[in-house]
């Protein structure tokens, strides 16, 4: 079940990003990555990477915890992501790659929380991405 937790600080988030790492799948790279997305609804959901032997089928995850967000409730709140929390296992710290930064960027991602030395560093997205392109280009 999804947790509604809206306090939950970055190190707490960066925690749940560790476990989610844990269940990656990840026989080709051996190198497993963990996502914590907190909703604006306060939920908070988990993602990890999932390979593939079509290599060019890995999911990062990062997007795997987006299309779990998705998935599971077609509530607003609960499709705003307001920051997420990434932890590579074998790599610190560890930034979403450019595809992911641009699925995170459509629902609204506003922080990226990495772990370095250890200590949580939070950047605003805009450094990640800057002039993304999004929804309201769109409009
Ligand atoms: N990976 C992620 O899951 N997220 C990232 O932001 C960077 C890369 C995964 C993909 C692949 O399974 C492994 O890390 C090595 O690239």
């Amino acid at each position: 079940m999804p947790q509604t937790n809206q306090a939950l600080d970055d190190r707490a988030l960066l925690d749940r990003a560790r476990e989610a790492a844990e269940s990656a799948y990840v026989p080709y790279s051996r190198f497993p990555v963990g996502a914590a997305l907190h909703l604006r609804s306060g939920v908070i959901v988990t993602g990890c990477n999932v390979e593939n032997a079509s290599y060019g089928l890995t999911i990062c995850a990062e997007r795997t915890a987006v299309t779990r967000m998705v998935a599971q409730s077609t509530d607003p709140g609960e499709r705003q992501i307001v920051r997420v929390a990434i932890i590579g296992l074998k790599a610190s710290p560890c930034y979403p790659c450019g595809a992911c930064r641009q699925v995170l960027h459509e629902f609204g991602c506003q922080q990226v929380i990495v772990e370095e030395s250890g200590e949580p560093r939070a950047h605003r997205f805009s450094e990640l991405l800057p002039f993304g392109f999004g929804p309201s280009d769109l409009a």
